[in-house]
């Protein structure tokens, strides 16, 4: 559930580790991301994801945004609910539902639903069961993500719990990055974790992708930094550290490089060392 890991040689910190899986996420990278962040009073989190960067730092107030409906909507029904909707996530937690035709009717039960909060209830099971903690939408927003055939999914209550307590100085936000950006204020320090560029310069990584965080969507995040910092707002940038990425960034004051160990490809088995950056605008 938890690591210790020492900060600055005092005494070791707790971490927490998110309630959810979630594609790039920052817990194995934490200790860089808390060392390279500015103090400041309130943090904002415009690509929040599974929110590790909050759940790991003590800011007095939180912005936490994405653009994932179904996640921000997940956030404000457990910092409002906690406990209560925590026992109704456990629910779907038993063997019962622990194979392909449940967990393809309950997929269905998802998509065809508009209650936000049986939306939410699913959205824990979904992430538990589906295919590699993966969070993938059809081009009409269905949720596809096939079964992930786990023999006993682990059912996160004690990080539910730590994520609903921690919430009481967070707000959830659903905005694209550009606004939540541009709405800070004095005193406010901003962490951006954007989808990853490509490690290798891919064929599929051009201005015109769809769907995805494309270069051009990287390179107006880079802009939008520059412009922020300028306003005396610091603003750090994580990405994977490629010739892309170090252009992009190059005004910014520091970049700090460093590797980490992680799953780099959708197949589990083949790991590999990715080169990381971080990316300070100030
Ligand atoms: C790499 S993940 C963030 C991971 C997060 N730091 C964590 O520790 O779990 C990137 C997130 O950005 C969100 N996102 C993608 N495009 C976005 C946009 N245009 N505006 C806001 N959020 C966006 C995705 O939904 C995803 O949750």
């Amino acid at each position: 559930m938890s690591v210790t890991s020492k900060a600055n040689n005092k005494k070791p910190i707790q971490n927490t580790r998110p309630f959810l899986k979630w594609a790039g996420n920052k817990y194995r990278i934490i200790d860089h991301v808390r060392k390279a962040l500015p103090k400041g009073k309130r943090l904002i989190e415009p690509f929040a994801g599974s929110a590790a960067v909050f759940l790991n730092t003590d800011y007095e107030q939180y912005i936490i945004n994405d653009n994932n409906p179904d996640l921000i909507n997940l956030y404000n029904i457990l910092k409002k609910d906690g406990a209560e909707f925590i026992k109704k996530c456990r629910y779907y937690f038993s063997p019962r539902y622990n194979n392909e035709e449940q967990y393809y009717r309950l997929r269905k039960k998802f998509n065809d639903s508009k209650d936000i909060y049986k939306r939410a209830i699913l959205f824990v099971y979904l992430n538990r069961h589906g295919y590699n903690g993966l969070c993938r939408y059809n081009l009409k927003g269905g949720y596809n993500v096939p079964f992930g055939r786990y023999k006993s999914p682990y059912f996160p209550e004690k990080e539910m719990l730590i994520f609903h307590k921690k919430s009481t100085n967070a707000e959830f936000v659903l905005s694209s990055f550009e606004d939540i950006i541009q709405s800070a204020k004095s005193g406010d320090v901003i962490y951006c974790d954007p989808p990853y560029v490509p490690l290798s310069s891919s064929a599929n990584f051009t201005s015109y992708s769809t769907g995805s965080f494309n270069k051009d969507k990287q390179q107006q995040l880079a802009d939008l930094a520059h412009e922020t910092s300028n306003k005396g707002i610091p603003i750090l940038i994580s990405n994977h550290n490629t010739a892309f990425t170090r252009k992009a960034y190059n005004n910014a004051k520091k970049i700090t490089k460093f590797h980490v160990q992680r799953f780099i490809s959708c197949n589990g088995s083949k790991r590999g060392k990715a080169g990381e950056l971080l990316a300070l605008f100030d």
